[in-house]
């Protein structure tokens, strides 16, 4: 496996691999990879010749006061594991390389209403950093595909429209939450829970299932089991974000004949903001 650090190291290898006619698949990552992020690499390397995976703890991403700092920084180890799961290229950029002058100057891109919803709405600016920092590196590695995890579903839909609205010629694909066995969904930020708080953190899946069963038995009050999810997160220790049933494809709330739903939630237990998201078909 190759690392690049350099704008220009990356594109001479991609380079090389194009007049080969290598399909290339790229998964971006802030690091500290775990087995969520390794079943996406496993993923690229099944459609794709190439792999490239980036890792970038992006400054545009975070708010004041969010854990930027602090964010685990685990270089050593995610390169050990990407190697072992056969990546061919991992990016390192320096800050320079993805912000050539201060963020307040850069050229940001930016996706209206979807970005401002749901977590958008208590995480302002959060999504046009994650779709400005995702268009720069699809300009720099330039794949055939790019992976990303439905834990984060909200920025997979935003990323979807940012391509389809750029015409940017890279199929998004995307690829079921790794869990716990006890349910939680495998996160970066799952480190930050104290002992007490891991035990309860699985009841964050537990009330999405809880609203996803009650949509499955034909209830259609959305706010109400919308409330009654927000409740059962109260009683087990949760500060609740939002809880919030959507339509799967572009995050609107769902019409009567919508069949495709998203359970989303997004709750604070002690430090950590945990995110999650069920599907649900209803019939
Ligand atoms: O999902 C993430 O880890 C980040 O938001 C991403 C897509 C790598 C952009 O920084």
């Amino acid at each position: 496996m190759i690392t690049a650090r350099s704008a220009a190291d990356l594109r001479a290898r991609v380079r090389e691999w194009r007049t080969r006619e290598n399909r290339i698949a790229f998964v971006p990552t802030m690091g500290n990879l775990h087995a969520g992020h390794m079943r996406l690499v496993r993923r690229a390397r099944t459609t794709a010749d190439r792999v490239v995976v980036s890792i970038f703890v992006n400054p545009m991403q975070f708010g004041r006061g969010e854990d930027f700092a602090s964010y685990p920084r685990t270089l050593e180890a995610d390169s050990a594991a990407l190697m072992e799961a056969d990546a061919d290229l991992l990016f390192v950029p320096d800050v320079e390389v993805v912000y050539p002058r201060d963020l307040e100057q850069m050229t940001r891109v930016e996706v209206p209403a979807l970005g401002t919803i749901l977590c958008g709405a208590s995480r302002p600016g959060h999504f046009a950093g994650v779709t400005t920092v995702v268009a720069k590196l699809f300009n720099l590695v330039q794949p055939d595909s790019a992976v990303f995890g439905e834990k984060d579903y909200q920025q997979l839909v935003i990323i979807r429209r940012m391509v389809e609205d750029l015409s940017i010629p890279i199929s998004i694909e995307g690829i079921p939450t790794v869990r716990e066995p006890d349910g939680l969904a495998m996160s970066s930020r799952n480190r930050y829970l104290e002992p007490r708080e891991r035990s309860i953190a699985p009841g964050l899946y537990q009330a999405l299932c809880e609203a996803g069963d009650r949509l499955g038995a034909g209830e259609r009050d959305y706010g109400a089991v919308e409330q009654a999810a927000r409740e059962t997160l109260i009683r087990a220790g949760f500060e609740p974000d939002y809880v919030s049933i959507r339509r799967a494809t572009d995050l609107e709330p769902p019409m009567s004949d919508d069949k495709v739903l998203r359970v989303l939630a997004a709750a604070w237990l002690g430090g950590a903001r945990l995110i999650d998201n069920i599907e649900v078909t209803i019939s």
